[in-house]
């Protein structure tokens, strides 16, 4: 069985494009591959976390990852920090890494823009620690959003450095890009992500959001000059966004859509589209609430924990060894 790896940080609620862009493509992978999934709270670190709010957060996300469909049986969900050997491996692919291509990753510099001298060494490290996440299973494929293109390629490139150094100690994983979805806009500007971390909460729908405050969202989403819904990226990008998360919440294809709204407008169009997101939305809010309290949710976690240091200690073994390290070999 081939292995399929993944993570989310726990920085904050998800929003409709992490659920479009990966966790929803996540669920049909358990039924073919071996799937580790991850909450990854050591990059969230990478810049300060309120202590309280990461806790909660952490939980949250372990809540979400069930609630979307994933199940514990089939898949194996754990925290980062529980598995030490993330941590280890992290260590090795930084010292693998040049400061150039790592200065050179879009993220470091979107996130280090306007930090002066007290950009956080953690910003600059937090690639190699992701290439450590998939490299540690032996991973084939990584199912991920189109902003994680380059730290998947930087992954490819440190695990090949290594072994053309060492020897063949890693596999060599491939990106796996949703079709339709792998970047979902904001809904304020048709030309930026969708991002949890986007000041004006106008611009992002969170998972957890209400019925109303959904609508009220996509009410007052942008949309572009003239009133036809039709799917133009170039030139009607605000539009053809709302129409990508129709079509992924409905089923239903973007020609299908079009030909429904012709001549319609955009109203009754986003009334609809507003419905369509709430009731994707309502099932996996309602396991939520279910589980958020539960005691079960360690317990899976727990069990997450110890099974993926099995996976990861052997390949962190493999790695040691190779190099020479800790008296192996
Ligand atoms: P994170 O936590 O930012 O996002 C989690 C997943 O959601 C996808 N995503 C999106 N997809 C479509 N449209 C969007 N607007 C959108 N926003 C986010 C992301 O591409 C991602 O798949 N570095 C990673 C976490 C990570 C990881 C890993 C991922 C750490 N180690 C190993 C895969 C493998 C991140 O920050 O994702």
């Amino acid at each position: 069985m081939k292995t399929i790896f993944s993570g989310i940080q726990p920085s904050g609620i998800l929003t409709l494009g992490n659920y479009l862009g990966a966790m929803k493509h996540f669920v049909p992978l358990q039924e073919e591959f071996n799937c580790f999934y991850c909450i990854v709270d050591q990059h969230a670190i990478t810049v300060p976390q309120d202590p309280a709010v990461l806790r909660e957060n952490i939980r949250r996300l372990a809540a979400l990852y069930l609630a979307v469909g994933l199940d514990p049986e089939k898949v194996t969900l754990f925290i980062q920090s529980e598995v030490p050997a993330h941590a280890k491996l992290g260590w090795i692919m930084l010292c693998t890494s040049y400061l150039g291509e790592l200065e050179r990753m879009t993220q470091f510099k979107d996130k280090s823009d306007g930090r002066g001298e007290s950009i956080p060494g953690g910003l600059l490290a937090y690639p190699p620690l992701m290439a450590a996440d998939i490299l540690l299973y032996d991973t084939d494929f990584v199912p991920v959003g189109e902003d994680q293109k380059q730290h998947l390629e930087l992954t490819r490139d440190l695990a090949t450095r290594f072994n053309n150094r060492y020897s063949e100690v890693f596999k060599i994983p491939e990106i796996r890009l949703p079709e339709t979805g792998a970047r979902i806009m904001s809904l304020q500007d048709g030309t930026k992500k969708m991002s949890k971390s986007d000041s004006n909460v106008g611009g992002f729908i969170s998972m957890l959001d209400d019925p109303d405050t959904i609508t009220k969202k996509i009410k007052r989403a942008q949309t572009d000059s003239d009133s036809a819904v039709r799917y133009d990226k170039a030139e009607k990008p605000a539009v053809s966004n709302l129409m990508t998360i129709y079509s992924l919440c409905s089923g239903k294809s973007l020609e299908e859509i079009a030909s429904m709204y012709e001549g319609k407008g955009y109203g009754a169009f986003k009334g609809d589209l507003a419905e369509v997101v709430v009731e994707t939305l309502r099932p996996i809010q309602d396991r939520y609430n279910q589980l958020i309290q539960t005691s079960e949710l360690d317990d899976i976690l727990t069990k997450g924990a110890e099974k993926a240091s099995v996976t990861a200690n052997k390949v962190l073994h493999r790695v040691e060894k190779a190099m020479g390290m800790a008296r192996l070999g």
